[in-house]
């Protein structure tokens, strides 16, 4: 089946579906050809003249003619927004939710017994370098091979059994383009403190970054193996590593992701309290 053949439908016009149409433009995807929908006419109109996209703010509509409905809205507008229009959902496209933290249980509870994926992109979609993660164990390969091929357009691609490891995957990619940039912007600051301006050190931090993940890609060396062959005694490698590890860097990191989950997790809750105090 032809991914181009297929009328799709973003709900929500916000940064996500931003990111992704430009991900799929920039792959030759016809854009044109998408239906985007938001509460807000403004913002259609925006994404309209970025992407020359169909838009309107009739979302019942939009969904009915969808063959793949992506649901690119807040997790806290998805109860709402299923109340209005889940009767819409009946012809059972297939639907595809990137909102984080909502369990597939609880996606099938408002909408039904129709193909659901859950997936997790990131914002590098936008330039087709985007990691999307999915959970479905139940669907039908046909619709596995779509929701695949559709987000191979923007990047690569994962399937993972256990739905755990996609909200894992949300704290380490979904979330990862955010604390990359803060990484980044940490380092340029400090090459700032060697004299360096800032302009000229963010060009240097990009390469560096650049040409140390190309490298470790293409090598067959470990990535403890690559920093030792970097790392020369006494000398100025050693010498940042030492004190990286002085401030127990490593172990941040680890309290940083455990930290990340436990409130993904806890965001999960109270939506969960939230929808029982609803009914
Ligand atoms: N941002 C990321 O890096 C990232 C990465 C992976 C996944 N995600 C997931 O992607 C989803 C979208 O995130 P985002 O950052 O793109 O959010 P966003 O910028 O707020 O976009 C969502 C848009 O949907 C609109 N909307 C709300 N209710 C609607 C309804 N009933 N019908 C149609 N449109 C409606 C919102 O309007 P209002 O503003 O008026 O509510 C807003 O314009 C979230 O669930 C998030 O968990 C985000």
């Amino acid at each position: 089946m032809s991914l181009n053949a297929l009328p799709i439908t973003f709900i929500g016009a916000g940064n996500m579906a931003s990111h992704m149409l430009s991900g799929l433009q920039r792959a030759g995807f016809p854009t044109n050809a998408i239906l985007v929908t938001d509460t807000d006419p403004e913002k259609l109109q925006a994404i309209t003249e970025q992407f020359a996209v169909q838009t309107t703010t009739d979302n019942r509509a939009a969904i009915q003619q969808a063959a793949i409905v992506i649901l690119a809205i807040k997790p806290q507008s998805m109860h709402s927004f299923a109340i209005q229009n889940s009767t819409a959902f009946a012809h059972s496209p297939l639907v595809i939710s990137i909102a984080a933290g909502i369990p597939l249980e609880k996606l099938h509870q408002f909408f039904g017994a129709i193909p659901i994926v859950r997936a997790m992109p990131n914002i590098c979609v936008s330039i087709a370098e985007g990691n999307t993660i999915f959970f479905a164990p139940q669907l039908e390969v046909s619709l596995h091979k779509v929701a695949d091929a559709f987000f191979s357009l923007m990047g690569i691609t994962q399937w993972v059994l256990d739905e755990e490891q996609l909200d894992a995957y949300t704290v380490l990619t979904g979330a990862g383009p955010g604390y990359v940039f803060f990484i980044l912007q940490s380092i340029i600051d400090a090459a700032q403190t060697l004299g360096i301006s800032e302009a000229d050190a963010k060009k240097a931090v990009l390469q560096l970054f650049s040409g140390a993940t190309q490298l470790a890609s293409l090598s067959s060396s470990s990535l403890r193996t690559l920093q030792q062959q970097v790392t020369s005694k006494k000398g100025v490698t050693e010498q940042v590593i030492e004190t990286l590890n002085k401030g127990h860097m490593s172990a941040l990191f680890a309290l940083a992701f455990e930290k990340a989950y436990a409130r993904g997790q806890q965001l999960q809750h109270l939506m969960e309290d939230e929808l029982k105090n609803k009914e």
